[in-house]
């Protein structure tokens, strides 16, 4: 990149190693960029779609094949084998969650009805494999479930521990089909089926749901940290420490460290408290101003921040109204030059600072305007920038608005007259189209580039409502509403359950 004179020093100072998981929530605040809480409202509108879960917890589950025996007396042993065992007909009646303070969530589900069939063979001594009889079963049951899952800091991610699992039976019903056996033969089968049907089943349903409830926490957790990486830069959102549950919210606390050609930030003086946060939006995310400082540093070494304007944008650009006067080489080079350009980009590495004011960010940029010639630039000027941004979110989009702080011209030159420029009046104009022109232009881009980020596949998992951005000293909290479309859910559901 031109002009980059400023080497990976300043870069370096922000990387260093890295902390892993930490005991104790309050130590871990000032390792932690990203806070995320989830309050109960949100977790009302998740329960309403664990049902699904569940649902396909059931439908997914595969049920081994059983086998046993049994004296039965002047017959001898008798040897039987339960399989294709199978689910039907399953309907689910209602689920219940509450948050338990320091301790995890409890979660029950009622009600649910499935109707369950399969084989049952069955042989006198060992002739089970040889001389087997068959019966077709069919079992309607009606079963409580319930789930205790404890959160936890797992391989640096929220993991939920879902070991904590039972099944209650208030109905088992079993239809026998061929009446032809005796009674005692029935009666064996019975208390056989029902005793491995419902270990089966048990033990099945449970570890589905330790599944899917892994799967799930992993899948948000990446698609997160995806929606910060880009390219070379990726950002770490794996966990400080142990999410804290309370009666009202779930918070977990993420690293936010970016990585960038092999180097890693350290975020080791975050200012974050919970004070930070209300309750009575769904959801919130904190953000320290460390986690963006090496974010835009890394995407300033990587030459993110360059542009280019060609001719027809640029005059169309230019037709903005500026109180001074165009110096006569600009007016000639839009209206004369067969394709004039100008290249812009970042010359040292921007910083930024999160008050309440909104975000500042302070760039270094160079621009050279081209008139017809591509290898000299008919004008090359540096300026540095102030701008206060502060970010709001409308139609799935995000808007960023700039109000310009500090514009400065540092260096302003002709270079094919090897002249700097001194006149006040051309280096005002310089100024004043950097400001209402450029600076419009830069955040316009951004613009288009976040919500690129932001469409990238997965990130709109939720429904956004009503979200506000606000900017705090050193930080930054978003809160929204969310809904949670049925159709990305069960989508979601059968793609990784294929
Ligand atoms: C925080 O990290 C920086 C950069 O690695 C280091 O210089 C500083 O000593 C650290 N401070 C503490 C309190 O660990
Ligand atoms: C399953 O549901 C269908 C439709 O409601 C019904 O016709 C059938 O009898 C049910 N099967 C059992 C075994 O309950
Ligand atoms: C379960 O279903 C039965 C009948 O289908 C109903 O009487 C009962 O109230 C339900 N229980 C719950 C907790 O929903
Ligand atoms: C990063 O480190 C790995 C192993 O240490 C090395 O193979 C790789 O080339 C490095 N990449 C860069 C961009 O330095
Ligand atoms: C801008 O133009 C220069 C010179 O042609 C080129 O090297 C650079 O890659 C371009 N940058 C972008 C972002 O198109
Ligand atoms: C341009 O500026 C002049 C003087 O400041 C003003 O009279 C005029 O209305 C402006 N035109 C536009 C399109 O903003
Ligand atoms: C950030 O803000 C503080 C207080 O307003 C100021 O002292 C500091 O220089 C600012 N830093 C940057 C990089 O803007
Ligand atoms: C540009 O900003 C740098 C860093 O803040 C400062 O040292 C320099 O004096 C500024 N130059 C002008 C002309 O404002």
């Amino acid at each position: 990149m031109p002009g980059d004179t400023l080497p990976l020093l300043l870069l370096l100072s922000l990387f260093g190693t890295t902390h892993g998981c930490l005991q104790d929530p309050s130590s871990a605040y000032k390792y932690t960029g990203v806070v995320c809480r989830l309050t109960y409202p949100a977790a009302a509108v998740l329960n309403e779609k664990t049902t699904k879960v569940i649902e396909a917890a059931f439908q997914h589950a595969r049920y081994p094949s059983m086998q046993g025996e049994k004296s039965a007396g002047f017959f001898g042993k008798v040897s039987y084998g339960l399989e294709n065992l199978e689910i039907y007909n399953l309907s689910i009646g209602r689920s219940d969650f509450e948050l338990r303070p320091g301790e995890g969530i409890g979660l029950e589900i009622n009600n649910v009805s499935a109707v369950f069939s399969g084989t049952i063979q069955y042989g006198y001594g060992s002739w089970l494999m040889n001389v087997g009889h068959r019966l077709d079963f069919e079992v309607e049951t009606q079963i409580d479930l319930g789930i205790n899952p404890k959160l936890y800091c797992g391989n640096s991610k929220v993991a939920a521990d879902t070991s904590d699992c039972y099944l209650n039976f208030h109905k088992f019903r079993l239809y026998l089909e061929g009446d032809k056996e005796p009674n005692w033969l029935k009666k064996l089968f019975t208390d056989f089926i029902t005793f491995t049907v419902k270990l089966v089943v048990k033990g099945q349903i449970c570890k589905e749901i330790n599944k899917l409830a892994d799967i799930l926490a992993e899948f948000i957790q990446d698609t997160a940290a995806d929606f910060l990486s880009d390219g070379g830069i990726s950002v770490d959102i794996g966990v400080t420490t142990t999410p804290l549950i309370t009666a009202n919210y779930i918070e977990s606390y993420h690293k936010g460290l970016t990585t960038y050609l092999n180097l890693t930030s350290v975020i080791n003086a975050s200012v974050f408290h919970p004070d930070h946060l209300t309750e009575n939006r769904m959801l919130y995310f904190w953000f320290s101003d460390e986690v963006f400082k090496p974010l835009i540093a890394a995407a300033h070494h990587d030459g993110r921040f360059q542009l280019n304007i060609s001719s027809e944008e640029l005059k169309t650009l230019f037709e903005t109204n500026l109180s001074s006067i165009k110096p006569e080489y600009v007016e000639k080079c839009l209206l004369g030059s067969a394709s004039p350009e100008l290249r812009a980009w970042s010359s040292s590495v921007p910083t930024l600072n999160t008050s309440t004011v909104g975000t500042s960010v302070w760039a270094q940029a160079t621009g050279e305007l081209y008139c017809g010639s591509r290898s000299k630039p008919t004008l090359s000027f540096q300026t540095n920038i102030t701008v206060d941004v502060t970010a709001s979110y409308a139609d799935k989009k995000l808007l960023l608005h700039g109000k310009p702080r500090q514009i400065s011209v540092i260096r302003a030159e002709l270079p094919q007259q090897n002249t700097l420029i001194n006149d006040e009046a051309q280096v005002e104009f310089i100024r004043e189209a950097v400001e209402k022109i450029g600076v419009p232009k830069v955040l316009s881009v951004l613009e288009v580039e976040i919500t690129r980020l932001m469409d990238k596949q997965g990130a709109n998992l939720f429904d956004i409502i009503d979200p506000e951005v606000l900017h705090q000293e050193g930080y930054i909290v978003t809160r929204m509403d969310f809904g949670f479309p049925h159709h990305l859910l069960v989508d979601f559901l059968k793609r990784t359950l294929q």
